[in-house]
This record gives structure tokens, sequence and C-alpha cells, in this order.
């Protein structure tokens, strides 16, 4: 049944080191009820069994990372171009692409719109949605950073995934939350893993 005021928001994970971070900005809106769709790339469902241990697929990442898989949230391959995200008829607040490899990032700053990652971040920019990417490399060439120039000039925020270290993370997944709740909050959303400065 469609819902009138149910949030939604897209979330892309491609082929960069860092899949967990997309994972978690998944988790993340989805307890602040929101409803996610997230799309996993070719490549970062191969890179998934190297960076998240145990897990051979997408929902099973999703499942070690976040404990248990939200009812709110859908995963989509990024061959799967009719899907809802593809088209600026379906209404979603704000993408993320996290990480964003220099290849997405790449055919999104020049609009080769060949998979739904691309697509649905394409149709974020042209209805004027938020869209942060996070772009996973280093270092970096002149050709990343002028893909990065011409994405922020259309209007998406380009958050690399810099880790804040004023909370004391403990652990890696604790660093990988500070910089997904930076995404979850350029997004627009409220999140509660990571503490505010000064609260
Ligand atoms: C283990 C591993 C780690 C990688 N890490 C990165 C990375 O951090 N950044 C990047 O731009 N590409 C990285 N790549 C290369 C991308 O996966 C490759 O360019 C791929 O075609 C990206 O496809 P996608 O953007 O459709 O996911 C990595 C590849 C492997 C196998």
């Amino acid at each position: 049944m469609y819902a009138m005021n149910k949030k939604r928001a897209v979330v892309a994970v491609t082929g960069a080191s860092g899949v967990t971070i997309g994972i978690r900005v998944s988790g993340m809106l989805a307890r602040a009820d929101v409803d996610v769709y997230c799309i996993v790339s070719d490549a970062a469902a191969r890179i998934i069994p190297a960076e998240i241990r145990g897990a051979a697929d997408a929902r099973a990442a999703f499942d070690a990372v976040l404990g248990e898989f939200p009812a709110n949230i859908r995963i989509f391959d990024e061959r799967n171009f009719d899907a809802p995200p593809a088209s600026g008829s379906f209404k979603f607040e704000a993408m993320a692409i996290a990480p964003c490899s220099m290849k997405t990032l790449g055919k999104l700053a020049c609009g080769i719109a060949d998979n739904l990652i691309v697509r649905a971040a394409e149709v974020a920019l042209k209805e004027r949605r938020r869209l942060v990417v996070c772009p996973r490399e280093t270092p970096l060439a002149l050709t990343h950073i002028r893909n990065m120039e011409t994405l922020c000039m259309a209007g998406a925020v380009i958050l690399p995934p810099a880790i804040s270290f004023y909370g004391e993370p403990k652990t890696a997944g604790d660093a990988a939350d500070t910089i997904a709740a930076r995404i979850v909050q350029s997004m627009g959303f409220e999140q509660d893993t990571v503490k505010e400065w000064g609260l």
C-alpha cells in the first residue's frame, strides 16, 4: 500500500573500500523510520566478502553489520534499472553514494547513467534532491578532483570518508559510524548513533 507520508531514501554502495559505511547509513536511516532503497553495485558485491567477515553476499553483510535485517530496507542490484529510484516520479528525500568509487563518480560527472545507481543519482540531481557523494580513493588524481568539482557545482554534497576522532571511536566500526552519521545528517535526516559535539 502506498504510504503518502513515509520518508524514503536511496543508498548506493559501490565497489570502493568501506562498504560497511553504506550499510551503516542504511541502518541509521531505517532506525529513523525512513524507507531505504539500497542499491549494491556488482563490484561492491564482490568486495563485501573481503571486508565483512563471513558475509558472502549483500544480505549477509547487512545481517553481519546491523545484527538484524530491518524490515524497511530493500536491496536492489545495479542491473535492476527499472526499479522505483530510476524515475523522477518516485519521490525520495535524498540519496547517498557511500562509498563512491572513482568509476561511479566519473560516470555520474559525465552523465553516463548505465546502471540503477548512476540513474538514481542523476534523478536526484535533476529533481534538485539532496545527493551526498562519499568518494573513496587515495591519493586522488586530477581527473577525480575535477569530477568532484563537477558534481559539487551540480549540487551534490561531496563528503569524503574522513573519520572524526573527538568522540574517541574504539573500533573500526565506531570509526565508520562517525562517517555514516555525517552522511545521514547531510542527507537531512536525524541519527542517534554518534553524539553531536557539545551534547
Ligand atoms: C578490493 C578492492 C578495493 C577497491 N577499492 C577501491 C576504492 O577504494 N576506490 C575506487 O575508486 N575503486 C576501488 N576499487 C576498484 C573498483 O571496484 C572498480 O573500479 C569497479 O569497477 C567499480 O565499480 P562500481 O563503481 O560500479 O562499483 C577496488 C577494487 C577492489 C577489488
